[in-house]
């Protein structure tokens, strides 16, 4: 099986997306497509990136009134992705009726849906300042977690930190998607909790989302290898 390592697309056009696919032979890799290429380029990109046979990972993060969401996920299931996107704190209503709309336009395979928790953006003093939300970040994610694997969700998008014990609330199936992976001596960026490929796996993520280890690399290539290697061969790794 393919490992499940989708490499972030944060291009600016389609253009670059492919041609950086094709320049470092990373073909049929699986991909993630977020907001700045798909707002971009629209469904073209993914029909071009299934051509080439990339497993998609569309990350759109929807986050509206239940019905809009259950309409914009039919139309979205539609392009045969393998994973969508939504908000959790549009609350359990929104993730059911995302379900639902993904099951109605859902044309081979259903597509995974996963939830965001908390964005690893927030800090725990901008979600009491700005959201006047009391509870605790972590304790918080979790209760989100828990309630979006009630509303039907297949998983949730997490730090690496987190997935045991969300796996442990939420049973061993409930998937966890980790972004914030760093090959060991590459840049941070704006990433806090961060993780190695071996590392995140030893801690139970299922999935993880690598952008700019393999992007900013000298050699992609060879560092989108890595990743793999770390994480298929992750006994002998930190
Ligand atoms: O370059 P880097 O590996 O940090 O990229 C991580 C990718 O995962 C980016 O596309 C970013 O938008 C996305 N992401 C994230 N944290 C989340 C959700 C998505 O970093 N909580």
């Amino acid at each position: 099986m393919q490992a499940p390592i989708y490499l972030a697309l944060d291009f600016p056009t389609g253009e670059e997306a492919l041609h950086f696919l094709r320049q470092h032979e990373l073909a049929e890799v699986p991909v993630k497509v977020g907001m700045e290429l798909f707002y971009r380029e629209g469904p073209s990109i993914i029909h071009r990136l299934k051509e080439n046979n990339h497993p998609i990972f569309l990350d759109l993060k929807l986050h509206d009134i239940p019905n809009t969401v259950k309409s914009a996920m039919r139309n979205l299931a539609g392009l045969d992705v393998d994973v969508l996107n939504v908000h959790a704190l549009g609350g359990a209503k929104m993730i059911e009726s995302a379900k639902e709309g993904l099951l109605l336009g859902a044309k081979n395979k259903i597509p995974k849906l996963i939830a965001v928790t908390m964005l690893t953006s927030m800090d725990e003093e901008t979600v009491e300042r700005d959201l006047k939300q009391p509870m605790e970040l972590v304790a918080y994610a979790l209760h989100l977690a828990e309630l979006s694997s009630t509303a039907g969700a297949d998983g949730v998008v997490c730090s690496p930190h987190e997935a045991a014990s969300i796996k442990a609330a939420c049973g061993p199936d409930f998937l966890t998607v980790t972004p914030g992976i760093r090959l060991a001596g590459t840049a941070k960026n704006d990433q806090h909790r961060i993780a190695t490929p071996a590392s995140a796996r030893k801690m139970q993520a299922d999935y993880l989302v690598v952008g700019r280890s393999v992007t900013a690399a000298a050699d992609p290539k060879q560092a989108y290898k890595q990743v793999i290697e770390e994480w298929n061969d992750y006994d002998n790794y930190n």
